[in-house]
């Protein structure tokens, strides 16, 4: 999917978050946004959305404004959205996560052909189909919702913190698996505070402060940049 992004505006009640947002993620790339706490991250993939409704400017999903949509209306348009937190319905089992994921393909055979797809990713996956979700590892809980928004096949997946709370070992896995995702042709949005993480497998990155991008560029270039080093690097 193209995702364009022109001036966008968005907040809650009277507080303004997002002051006039340009971002673009071409077919095929894989973008990050990185910034600090309360930059605005998850404000912005809530509006892309639709769980916030943006104040202004436009949200193109190949050259269809989509900003102010319904939320329940967005997956349709073929953007997953993986939130922040890992979440997953604890009561469920693993099959049945998948299985909500998977409401919009009526059709069995594609069903089944994207949760073989899903269990060569992530092997751990398919040997606990009928366990509780809500009694897995941190990290599996992830890779199950991740799962679960592939289920979709989307055309644009965005992820919120994927390596939140995870171990190194398990962020680093996290991490592989998204690269074989995209390496399939998948189109990435990620949001990350990880800022060396995000920067060091994504092809470019916006840097998000305060509600304004102040940078962007080839994310191997920022994470060069000594402003960057300096401000996210901790170097
Ligand atoms: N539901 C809400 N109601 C009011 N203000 C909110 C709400 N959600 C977020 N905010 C405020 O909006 C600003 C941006 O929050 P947002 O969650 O988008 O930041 P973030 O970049 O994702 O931060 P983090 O890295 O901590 O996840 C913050 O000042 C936050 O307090
Ligand atoms: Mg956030």
């Amino acid at each position: 999917m193209e995702l364009n992004i022109r001036d966008l505006k968005a907040g809650y009640g009277r507080v303004s978050v997002l002051d006039g947002i340009n971002l673009d993620v071409h077919e095929g790339e894989y973008v990050a946004v990185v910034g600090a706490n309360g930059a605005g991250k998850t404000t912005l993939l809530k509006a892309i959305s639709g769980t916030v409704t943006p104040s202004g400017g436009q949200i193109l999903a190949d050259g269809t404004n989509i900003a102010g949509l319904a939320a329940h209306r967005v997956p349709k348009t073929g953007i997953a959205h993986v939130p922040e937190g890992r979440q997953v319905f604890p009561g469920l089992t693993v099959a049945e996560n998948l299985d909500v994921g998977a409401y919009l393909q009526r059709d069995k055979d594609r069903r089944e052909e994207s949760r073989q797809e899903i269990f060569a990713l992530f092997p751990r996956l398919g040997e606990r189909l009928n366990q509780l979700a809500g009694t897995m590892s941190g990290g599996e809980q992830q890779m199950l919702a991740l799962a679960r928004a592939l289920m979709l096949r989307p055309r644009l997946l965005m992820l919120d913190e994927p390596s939140q709370g995870l171990a190194p070992k398990v962020v680093t896995e996290m991490y592989e698996a998204l690269d074989r995702i995209r390496e399939a042709g998948m189109t990435v949005l990620l949001v990350e505070q990880n800022v060396a993480t995000a920067l060091r497998h994504a092809d470019r990155a916006y840097v998000l402060e305060h509600g304004e991008i102040a940078m962007s560029g080839p994310a191997s270039e920022l994470a060069d940049n000594d402003e960057i080093r300096r401000a996210y690097l901790g170097v």
